[in-house]
This record gives structure tokens, C-alpha cells and sequence, in this order.
């Protein structure tokens, strides 16, 4: 992959790159819509992600070009940017704007971006994008900042330049994640623990729906301020800063205080996906992966019926599994609103599992879904 990519950086810029990194997307086994209410996750990287191929340039522009898509985008140094139209360079250019909050980056670059995330496909193209080149611009230029900051730094580009409010788990899993290991973050504490992902002789599989995430982003900032509201309501009753502090018998004694009925269903997901995490991590720790695959079930249920974030293709494609027995456990991951589901899928009938479910989902829907095998894959590294 280097050279191809050192090969079409010279064919754009007419030079050899200068340094290559790697950043990959992340898939989440359980704890869904609970990293922005102090929730634990438990995601870990995968192999798909994005490459950055750079040069600094003495002609102080910043050139964001990718292989992927036709739009580019040159900008000069400046100490801030602000977002322009909705194409893909505004995720490193928002990276850029947070850095010169701190560092003054000295120098142009000559940017060279390629990613395999299917895009919208909620496997956190977005964070891989954002990480990889803050990863990248801070290493190359020796800047001082650990990994948690690059995180934060990423996290505020969503947030603040992108305008998504989303919690920290993606950036955090595709700066952090290690090879075949799960991580299981405190979004409050930031805490986390590396546990081994070991699966037996099931694969950790990735259904791709296909569908467009219409509306995900107002959809998506939408369940951000119902469980905002859900927490003011509690607030009025007892202490706490964040929705997951509570365990769902603890919310049961004070859920009164909540008087409209979707906040309500909302902050019900919440607490209990957070306890689902918990037994979820025990589980798997102890190579108990029927009681893991319940837990998924259970979690795809309650996103939805509780959190209403699934639709039809995502609860077409865990339908199929939840009846197919070589199937332990699934459920949609990331954000919803079509994109991604995942099954833990015995190895020996993986290619079974993805011609029947192929069928049955394009009867069902009208197009066909993909299945790919998923490794786990290793953190922002340079290669
Ligand atoms: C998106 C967001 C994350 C998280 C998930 C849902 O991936 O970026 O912060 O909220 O949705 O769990």
C-alpha cells in the first residue's frame, strides 16, 4: 500500500512523499449512544482506514487532495480556518484550525489522502480522517502532544468545526485500538482497559447496509439534546452530571421526574446499554460468547424501539441473524440510521451466512447489503 501510495503522490505533487500514515475506522461490539452521556463502550479498530502520504512545501498552502474523491482543496497558512461547504478536506482542514490554537504549524503541506471505509457506512471514516492527520502533522513536525490530546483535538473538529455532537468513543478507538483487542472506555473518566477480543472460532463480520444515512447528522444531534433534557429533568431530584451514573434500578426510582414519553424511552436505552456493556465485558472475558450475543440482541432491540436510531435495512439484516444459528449475537453499530451492523458469525459457515443473508436482504430491501470478514486492527501509527 505504501508504494502504490508514494506512486500517486508523485503522479499528483511530481515528488516523493516525505513521511506515510496510517489511521484505521472502528466498529463498536456494544454500548451504543452512550459515549456523550458518561457512558462505558467497548469499540475496537478494524483494518479498513485512511492513509496520508505527505511533503512539506516552502510555498506556506496547505494541499488536502485525496485519491478518493474529485474535489481538492488548497488554503494558505493562517492562524484559523473556518469550514467551507460540506466537502471531505473540511475534516483535516478543522484539524489544522485546532492546531494553530496551539502551535503555530510552520510550513505548508502538499496532502495526499486515501481511505477504504466505505463512506456513511457509520465505521468512523470521519474520526480515521481527523486522527490520521492530526497524528501525522504533530509526528512529523515534532510537535509535543500524547495521543489523548490528538483525540480531544479531533473530537472538538466534529463537535465544533463539523458540527456534529458527537461523543469521544470513535477518536478515542482509532487513536487507541490495538490488534485483536477490544477496548472498554469510561467516556466520563476516560479510563479504558485493553481486553482481548478473542472470538473462538467465530468471525467478527460487518454488514453494510448501504443505505444513505439521510437526515443522520439532525438525527443524530437530535438524541444529543433529548438525553440533555432527560438529565436536567433528573437533576431536579437527585445529583448527577451525566445520565450514566445511574444503573437502571437507581433510574427506576427517579424516571417520574422525566414527563415526556421519547425522553423518557431515550434515557431508558441509555442506562441500561450502559449495564449491558458491563456484563457484555465479562463475557467475552470469560470466552462466554452465547450470554455475549444476548447482550447484542438485547442492544439492537432497545436502538430500536427505545432509541429509535435502526430503520428497517439495519433490523432486516439482524432479523436474518437472530434466526440463523450459526449466528451468536448482532446488532447495528455506530450512530444508526442505516450503515453498519455487525454479527459474530461461526467461521465455518461465513460464506453460507453471506450468500443467504445477500438473498434475503435484497428481497427484502431491493438492493443487496456487503459482508466483509473484519480483522482488528492496530491504532494511528506512521508506516
Ligand atoms: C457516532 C458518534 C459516536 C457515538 C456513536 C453511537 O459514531 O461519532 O460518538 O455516539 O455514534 O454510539
Amino acid at each position: 500500500m505504501k508504494s502504490e501510495l508514494a506512486k500517486k503522490f508523485f503522479d499528483t505533487y511530481g515528488l516523493q512523499p516525505a513521511a506515510t500514515y496510517f489511521t484505521p475506522g472502528r466498529v463498536n461490539l456494544i454500548g451504543e449512544h452512550i459515549d456523550y452521556n458518561g457512558g462505558l463502550v467497548f469499540p475496537c479498530a478494524i483494518t479498513l482506514g485512511t492513509w496520508l502520504c505527505l511533503a512539506p512545501n516552502n510555498d506556506g498552502v496547505i494541499r488536502f487532495k485525496s485519491v478518493n474523491f474529485p474535489e481538492d482543496k488548497a488554503i494558505d497558512l493562517a492562524p484559523s480556518y473556518t469550514k467551507d461547504g460540506s466537502g471531505w478536506y473540511n475534516y483535516p482542514l478543522g484539524v489544522f484550525h485546532e492546531l494553530q490554537k496551539k502551535s503555530v504549524i510552520p510550513q505548508g503541506f502538499d496532502l495526499l489522502y486515501y481511505g477504504n471505509i466505505p463512506i456513511g457506512s457509520g465505521l468512523s471514516s470521519s474520526a480515521s480522517i481527523e486522527v490520521v492527520t492530526a497524528f501525522a502533522i504533530t509526528d512529523f513536525l515534532g510537535l509535543d502532544y500524547d495521543r489523548l490530546e490528538l483525540v480531544k483535538i479531533a473530537k472538538r473538529v466534529e463537535n465544533d468545526f463539523i458540527g456534529l455532537n458527537s461523543g469521544i468513543m470513535d477518536q478515542f478507538a482509532v487513536a487507541f485500538g490495538e490488534k485483536d483487542k477490544a477496548i472498554v472506555l469510561n467516556c466520563d473518566t476516560l479510563e479504558y482497559k485493553i481486553v482481548d477480543c478473542d472470538l473462538g472460532d467465530h468471525y467478527l463480520t460487518i454488514i453494510n447496509t448501504k443505505k444513505p444515512r439521510e437526515l443522520a447528522e439532525s438525527k443524530y444531534n437530535e438524541r444529543v439534546i433529548e438525553c440533555q433534557a432527560a438529565l436536567k429533568a433528573l437533576q431536579t431530584e437527585i445529583t448527577i452530571n451525566n445520565l450514566c451514573e445511574l444503573t437502571a434500578e437507581k433510574f427506576a426510582l427517579h424516571s417520574h421526574v422525566i414527563k415526556d414519553d421519547t425522553v423518557l424511552k431515550r434515557a431508558t436505552h441509555v442506562v441500561r446499554e450502559n449495564d449491558r456493556v458491563i456484563l457484555a465485558a465479562k463475557a467475552l472475558g470469560e470466552g462466554n460468547l452465547e450470554e455475549f450475543g444476548r447482550l447484542m440482541y438485547a442492544s439492537h432491540q432497545s436502538l430500536k424501539s427505545l432509541y429509535e436510531v435502526t430503520g428497517v435495512e439495519l433490523d432486516t439484516v439482524v432479523e436474518f441473524c437472530a434466526a440463523y444459528p450459526e449466528v451468536t449475537g448482532a446488532r447495528m453499530t455506530g450512530a444508526g440510521f442505516g450503515g453498519c451492523a455487525i454479527a459474530i458469525v461461526k467461521k465455518s459457515a461465513v460464506d453460507d451466512f453471506r450468500e443467504k443473508l445477500t438473498q434475503y436482504y435484497t428481497n427484502r430491501i431491493g438492493y443487496a447489503c456487503e459482508v466483509y470478514v473484519s480483522e482488528i486492527g492496530s491504532g494511528a501509527t506512521a508506516i
